[in-house]
């Protein structure tokens, strides 16, 4: 059948997906969060499970539906996400960390629906958790790639990115090019390691990308580089 024609490559490997935007809480009738759909974490979990890994897909906001027969765990602010990765990071082979983090989140989350009063309102934010950076400076074994959303200079910054975070590979997209970013069904990649460009990939489905990146991270994985 279908399933048997793909490549094995990740049998009994553990892969654990983000995907979509966080949320985070103003107060319980409002939040923050942005225009992630969760298509290309989506299609990475799918992916995955095609290819043989046991999968866990962890979502914030996603406007599309998760397949049924992949172990999905909801979350909703950045640090329920690192939570949840962190559950999963012990026997995690590879980690792919698709999903749109908020950079910041409001300081206080009210627990009444916030009154309007004065004409103006500021909103205190502070930094969220960094997790991609946080499983840089934990990682053992585990194969860890990043996503880079940029709009420009987008080498220097991804790479800057695969660096700091001490990631395998870095995604990088740039999110206002036509057939690529957040809401596209499609995407252009370029795929980065230490040493520079690994692979410009033209562009792709979603699906495609999924299975490309995950092809190289199968062979990259265990050390042979
Ligand atoms: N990321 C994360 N936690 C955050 C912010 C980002 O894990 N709080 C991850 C994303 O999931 C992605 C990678 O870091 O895999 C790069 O995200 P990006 O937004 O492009 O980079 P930032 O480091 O947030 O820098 P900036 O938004 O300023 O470009
Ligand atoms: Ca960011």
């Amino acid at each position: 059948g279908a399933l048997q024609d793909k490549p094995q490559l990740l049998t009994g490997k553990k892969v654990v997906v983000t995907a979509g935007g966080t949320i985070e809480r103003i107060d319980p009738v409002r939040y923050i969060t942005n225009d992630s759909s969760g298509k290309m974490g989506v299609a990475i979990a799918k992916a995955a499970h095609d290819m043989g890994a046991e999968v866990v897909l962890v979502a914030g906001h996603i406007d599309v539906v998760p397949p049924i027969n992949i172990q999905v765990v909801r979350v909703q602010s950045a640090q329920e996400m690192f939570d949840a990765v962190l559950e999963h990071w012990e026997d995690s082979d590879i980690v792919i960390k698709a999903a749109a983090v908020a950079d910041y989140r409001p300081l206080h989350t009210a627990d009444r629906k916030m009154k309007k009063s004065g004409d103006t309102m500021t909103l205190e934010l502070v930094k969220t958790v960094d997790i991609l950076e946080r499983l840089g400076q934990i990682k053992k074994s585990q194969f860890l790639i990043g996503f880079a959303a940029e709009t420009n200079d987008v080498e220097k910054y991804s790479r800057e990115k695969l660096t700091r975070k001490n990631c395998d590979l870095m995604v990088a997209n740039d999110v206002t090019s036509e057939g690529a970013g957040f809401r596209s069904d499609t995407n252009i990649v370029q795929i980065y390691d230490r040493l520079g460009l690994v692979e410009q990939l033209p562009m792709l489905s979603k699906e495609d990308v999924a299975q490309r990146l995950l092809t190289i991270a199968a062979t990259r994985m265990g050390g042979v580089h």
